[in-house]
């Protein structure tokens, strides 16, 4: 496994195994990775000749006072992690790679982004959505792998790779889960032992609203104030948002009779964590 710094490396790499007619995959990555990266990572490898995983702390998708300086960092134990799971590329550039001085094309959405975490992060997914632009134009890989954690991202990912015509295969791949049931996420981190323990209130809440779902409650509002009320009840969480939109085009939904993703963002003390799941109706 070779890790390179810069878009030229990237491009020969890319090219030298496009000669040999293999396919290639990438994984999109800020780096810290867990157990979450890996399954994107394995399943890339998978179906893929060659697999690409980039780590990279993109700062255009921070906004303001959010945590761009102390977001974690361990290019070893990445690099690590990306061997064992068989991966043959790491692109780990400079901010100054990505974004020469004077940089000044942005890739922005007018739908799918005001709501959710584009409420209070209004600049995020025009730096997620220009950041993951550069990557497939540098790796043009056949296929890329998101997580379904970051819900919103995927299906905003989703739709710019049909806007712009990308023709690269987007893979969502299941959120994975700490035995007690806490969503991975390299932000877990910054959880003390407190914490860590209040932090388990997103995912016992989305399996309320799960059991009332399956016990065939059909009115959102039911299952969001479900949700709240339980969320509620840990004094170290405070809710930035709990919704549940249709899959399709992330708008609120009154009933539960399609695809929704109820979807929630949460403060552990001073972190946010997001959690979701997608509900559908069953054929019987
Ligand atoms: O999901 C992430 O880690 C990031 O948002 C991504 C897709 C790598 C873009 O920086």
């Amino acid at each position: 496994m070779k890790i390179v710094n810069t878009v030229n490396e990237v491009r020969e790499q890319v090219r030298a195994w496009r000669k040999e007619g293999l396919s290639v995959g990438l994984v999109p990555t800020m780096g810290y990775l867990h157990e979450g990266h890996k399954s994107l990572i394995d399943r890339s490898v998978s179906e893929n000749d060659r697999t690409v995983v980039s780590v990279f702390v993109n700062p255009i998708q921070f906004g303001p006072g959010e945590d761009l300086e102390s977001y974690p960092r361990d290019m070893d134990r990445d690099a690590a992690v990306c061997e064992t799971a068989g991966a043959d590329l790491i692109f780990h550039p400079e901010p100054s790679e990505m974004y020469h001085e004077g940089f000044s094309t942005f890739v922005d959405m007018d739908t799918l982004t005001g709501g959710l975490c584009g409420k209070t992060r209004p600049i995020h997914f025009r730096g997620v959505c220009t950041v993951v632009s550069k990557l497939f134009h540098i790796v043009t890989p056949d296929r890329a792998y998101f997580g379904q954690k970051d819900a919103q991202q995927l299906a905003v990912i989703r739709h710019m790779v049909e806007d712009l015509s990308f023709g690269i295969e987007i893979v969502g791949c299941p959120i994975v889960r700490e035995e007690d049931g806490l969503a991975k996420s390299s932000r877990n981190t910054y959880l003390n032992e407190e914490e860590r323990k209040a932090a388990l209130v997103l995912s016992r809440s989305l399996n309320i609203g799960k059991e009332l779902f399956e016990n065939g409650e059909r009115e959102a509002g039911k299952l969001k104030d479900a949700i709240v009320e339980e969320v509620q009840k840990e004094p170290r969480a405070k809710i930035d948002y709990v919704e549940i939109v249709d899959w399709k085009n992330l708008e609120p939904v009154e009933k539960l009779d399609r695809e929704v993703l109820v979807a929630m963002a949460v403060y552990i003390g001073k972190t946010r964590l997001i959690d979701n799941m997608l509900l559908h109706l069953t054929e019987a």
